[in-house]
């Protein structure tokens, strides 16, 4: 049902993050992952859904070849509350073997989801992996895993927009923002 999942309109919005604080934080990510890897085979892994607008705009900054490939994963329970039954629904398509590997997500929260791709990918033998994600919740971490790169890192709260979504919704905003 249209509307359905979207969060009741008492609710007040706050935004954490403007356009413009996110243009230039990705600019600058940009800039330091094509510095770090200027010698390398890149190659981004984009998980899907979230991260979808964050890697269009981050490979958009990078100045050096990268490939770019998607995974999807699911996690049983609530879809913003990942678990640590994390599963593989979509693989990449890419061969990744002695290439280096760049993680990208929209948020790093328990870590479960990140843990179980790293673990996942290293099978496939490449090079180097590392990771970069927007948004860290590191207060969250319920794993012995941190992002290499990181866009902003924030308390504990719950936010949408910028690809992250609430229910069905939210994902397309281009500002971050929280409930009140
Ligand atoms: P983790 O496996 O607990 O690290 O969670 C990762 C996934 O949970 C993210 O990719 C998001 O899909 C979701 N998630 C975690 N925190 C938030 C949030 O504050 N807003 C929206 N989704 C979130
Ligand atoms: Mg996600």
């Amino acid at each position: 049902m249209k509307g359905e999942n979207r969060v009741e309109s008492n609710k007040s919005e706050r935004t954490l993050f403007s356009i413009e604080d996110i243009n230039s934080r990705v600019k600058e990510l940009g800039g330091l992952i094509s510095k770090d890897y200027k010698d390398n085979n890149l190659v981004v892994v984009s998980l899907l859904r979230g991260s979808f607008i964050f890697t269009a705009d981050l490979v958009r900054k990078m100045t050096i070849p990268v490939e770019i490939d998607f995974m999807t994963t699911s996690s049983y329970g609530h879809d913003e509350i990942s678990t640590g039954n994390v599963n593989i629904i979509h693989d990449i398509r890419s061969d990744i073997k002695d290439k280096d590997v760049l993680i990208v997500d929209d948020i790093m929260d328990s870590g479960y989801t990140m843990k179980r791709v790293v673990e996942y990918l290293k099978s496939k033998k490449p090079n180097s992996i590392k990771i970069c994600v927007m948004l860290d919740k590191p207060s969250r971490r319920k794993v012995d895993l941190s992002p290499d790169y990181v866009g902003f890192t924030i308390p504990d709260v719950f936010i949408v927009g910028y690809g992250l979504n609430y229910g069905d919704y939210y994902r397309n905003i281009p500002h971050i923002f929280t409930f009140d």
